[in-house]
């Protein structure tokens, strides 16, 4: 990518702030198709249900689990949708910073209920696919359970990490968490973008078990969080930059050229009121014969050379 450069050569586009405008514009687009798909869960599914129209949704559900003739089975469909819209239309706000700022107490209600319906939805969807058999192939299906499976995992640690307080490693894994429970949804958009690429199927097949319905049911959930991990990547990397020249700088009192400052000669002198301590101790002294002695030459010497070895070697250890 070219940098835009002005007549002294400082770059114009940071990388920062591109990056940090890429993500405000992805927020922006997520949010739009997060709300889309709340409406389609609540007009398909949420509103039939409760004006009992149940023949609208039956003939509007692209699955099986609608038409199902077991009630237990029909409890647990339902369980797993209808959280899906309430996740869909809230989950997104946890990643603003400035709600999470002004508003951290609907940021912990909210986080708490996006992540208790997302383990719930997990669960549900792998018991639908495995345990009701609602799947339309075996080879179909690995993509959205390995992605079942993922979601617990991540819950946890993105949960335990806020318990206790690691903020950084909370952030890692709520991000990773929100990217996995958003599998189901990011994969419809990877469909449809890949019809609209190709003008049509290719490599896909009825029972989304062609090999590109298989890529791009893994691809879904594993390519963004591998993004996510590029980015979390180079933000360490900064920091630790920081944190490195912070670490030469404190050395610094170290190296040659500067000298050693404990035994180089003092260039600049404070003055300084002092308390009259010296003057009453010379009365004091005159008073007392055995203070009156002085140290001989070679004492003075032998006292002011440990005194340089003892500094030279603390400098050195
Ligand atoms: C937690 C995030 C999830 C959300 C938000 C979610 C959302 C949905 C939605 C909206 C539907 C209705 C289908 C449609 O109209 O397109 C659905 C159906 C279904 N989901 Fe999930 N889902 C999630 C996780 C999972 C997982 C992890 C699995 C499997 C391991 C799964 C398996 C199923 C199955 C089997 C159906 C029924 C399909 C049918 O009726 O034939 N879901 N899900």
């Amino acid at each position: 990518m070219q940098v835009l450069m002005n007549k002294v050569g400082v770059p114009l586009i940071s990388a920062e702030k591109t990056l940090s405008h890429i993500v405000k514009y992805w927020v922006v687009v997520a949010l739009l198709g997060q709300w889309m798909f709340a409406a389609y869960i609540l007009s398909i599914y949420a509103l039939p249900t409760i004006f009992g129209n149940s023949a609208l949704t039956f003939s509007l559900s692209p699955g099986q689990g609608a038409n199902t003739e077991s009630s237990a089975e029909s409890l647990v469909f339902f369980v797993h949708i209808i959280p899906a819209a309430l996740m869909a239309m809230s989950g997104l706000f946890q990643l603003f910073p400035s709600i999470r700022k002004k508003y951290p107490k609907f940021h912990r209600y909210n986080g708490r209920m996006f992540l208790t319906l997302g383990l719930s939805g997990a669960l549900t969807g792998l018991y639908l696919t495995w345990g009701a058999g609602f799947r339309f192939s075996d080879l179909g299906s690995l993509g959205v359970t390995f992605n079942g499976i993922l979601i617990p995992i991540a819950i946890y640690f993105a949960w335990k990490a806020a318990i206790e307080k690691k903020f950084t490693i909370h952030r890692r894994f709520a991000i990773h968490s929100f990217i996995l429970i958003n599998g189901v949804w990011s994969f419809r958009l990877y469909l449809m973008g890949w019809f609209v690429v190709n003008q049509g199927a290719n490599g896909n097949s009825a029972s989304i078990d062609g090999p590109a319905d298989i890529a791009l049911s893994f691809a879904s959930y594993l390519l963004p969080m591998a993004i996510a991990e590029v980015i979390f990547w180079a933000q360490r990397n900064k920091n630790n930059n920081i944190s490195c020249e912070v670490n030469l700088a404190s050395h610094s009192h170290q190296v040659p050229h500067i000298g050693l400052p404990q035994t180089a000669p003092v260039t600049r002198e404070t003055k300084v009121t002092v308390a009259p301590i010296g003057a009453r101790a010379i009365i004091a002294i005159k008073d007392v014969l055995t203070c009156q002695t002085k140290p001989i030459k070679a004492a003075i010497a032998i006292a002011l050379y440990k005194l340089f070895d003892n500094t030279a070697l603390g400098t050195c250890t």
